[in-house]
């Protein structure tokens, strides 16, 4: 089969690595992919947003089938792009329909979505610059703190947590005046949850899923989870509270309403359901929905996942995916981010990375990085995944960490605390 993967960070080549091992796979493109995925696969020089020629680009080399990394393309409708061209229809895309992406592309729909089917989340309402007051009254119904979210896709900078009704009233403001353009023109607020969080991903064909393993992720650029967010500095699998007795609760009061709650409402999706969710006093809830993998918790997902990925995916696409098996790799899998100093603010790229080919006992994902005359240079905020097995997180980490110090570029920063409070 040849593949096209689209995008260009660390879980495109997380995707890639885990790809490129099926026997099923002959061809494996990346568009536009980084100087990681290179290594596993030919990078393509075409946007993974750039509709027209992606699908040109699949005619030309035979593509059987297209796996999508980011949520952009399958918010503008990628899925939906491919099966009206009569030319590419028959190439399965894994990802969902431009009306299932509205799960990550609008938080609104979502929870509305959530509420429909009594997935529990916290308790919200939604308010646009006509009910601007409403949205004041609402907030003084709440407690401290305040959690206002912005309904459309803002880079992960849409959700603000402010400790004073005060600051609340005057962020509600400021975001439907326009702080976030038309991605807040609709603000959710909502009932503020306290605990830990964990990513659970599932692959469905539209009516059955599997269930892949779990992980959790650490957002802040600071140790002990301080300052500001960032696309993700780690991730961690298992997540020792997702014990089997917590994942029967996920899977019967989140993820198997999920599924049937999409087939009820005749939206076609085939492809990843990643579920951010908060464990409440024992109970699980829901955070967020995205379309895709996470990032980096693929990096740690993908180590862990023994199957074959291609073959799963052939099940999204032929229906039968309840036919397919999924099987953990029982050791523990981590990853730990390189990123540029000054990230998630102003950085500088450009940089040699230095020790790659050092690392012995890693699997290093490329994050960020391009090829400058052959040689790998920082390209992004988030640089470099280091990714490792271990007999338990202690041991992984252990190997992450030491594979963090022997990769080298200007201004490397790393959070020497990925793990710590699991
Ligand atoms: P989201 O983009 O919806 O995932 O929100 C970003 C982050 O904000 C989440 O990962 C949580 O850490 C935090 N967050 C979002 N909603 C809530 C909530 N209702 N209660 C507590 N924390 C929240
Ligand atoms: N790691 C969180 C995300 O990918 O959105």
């Amino acid at each position: 089969m040849n593949i096209l993967l689209l995008g260009s960070g660390g879980r495109e080549h997380a995707l890639a690595w885990k790809i490129a091992q099926s026997a099923k796979c002959s061809k494996l493109f990346i568009a536009p992919g980084n100087a990681g995925t290179g290594a596993v696969g030919e990078n393509v020089a075409i946007g993974a947003d750039d509709f027209d020629r992606l699908k040109d680009f699949a005619v030309e080399r035979k593509v059987d089938m297209v796996v999508v990394g980011p949520e952009d393309p399958l918010v503008k409708g990628i899925y939906d792009a491919f099966k009206d061209d009569v030319r590419t229809a028959r190439i399965p895309v894994i990802g969902p329909s431009k009306a299932g992406a509205v799960l990550e592309g609008s938080k609104d729909f979502a929870k509305a979505f959530m509420k429909r089917h009594r997935i529990p989340t916290a308790a919200y309402q939604t308010f646009d610059g006509t009910t601007l007051e409403e949205g004041m009254k609402f907030l003084e119904t709440l407690h401290a703190p305040y959690v206002l979210k912005a309904d459309g896709l803002a880079a992960g900078k849409g959700v603000l947590i402010v400790p004073t009704l005060e600051e609340a009233r005057k962020e509600l403001r400021e975001m439907l005046g326009g702080m976030f353009g038309n991605a807040s023109a609709k603000v959710v607020i909502e009932e503020f949850l306290s605990g830990i969080e964990c990513s659970v991903f599932v692959l469905t064909d539209g009516t059955h899923y599997q269930i892949l393993p779990e992980a959790k992720d650490y957002k802040r650029i600071g140790e002990h989870d301080t300052g500001l967010n960032t696309g993700g500095m780690g991730s961690v699998s298992p997540v020792p509270f997702a014990t089997a007795e917590w994942m029967k609760k996920v899977e019967e009061r989140i993820i198997r309403p999920t599924v049937e709650g999409l087939k009820s409402e005749h939206i076609d999706y085939k492809g990843f359901i990643f579920f951010g969710l908060i464990n409440v006093d024992g109970d699980p809830m829901v955070i967020e929905y995205n379309c895709r993998m996470g990032d980096p918790e693929t990096e740690s997902v993908m180590l862990r996942l023994e199957s074959d990925l291609v073959d799963l995916f052939e099940g999204v696409a032929e229906g039968d995916l309840d036919k397919r098996t999924v099987v953990f790799d029982p050791r523990s899998a981590v990853c730990v981010m390189l990123v540029s100093g000054g990230y998630p603010e102003a950085y500088v790229k450009g940089y040699p990375v230095s020790g790659l080919d050092r690392i012995k006992d890693s699997v290093v994902f490329h994050s960020g990085t391009a090829l400058k005359d052959g040689k790998v240079v920082t390209a992004g905020g988030r640089v470099i995944a280091v990714s490792s097995y271990g007999e338990n997180k202690e041991e992984a980490l252990r190997k992450s960490f030491a594979g963090a110090q022997e990769i080298d570029f200007k201004d490397k920063y790393f959070r020497r605390d990925i793990g710590q409070d699991l």
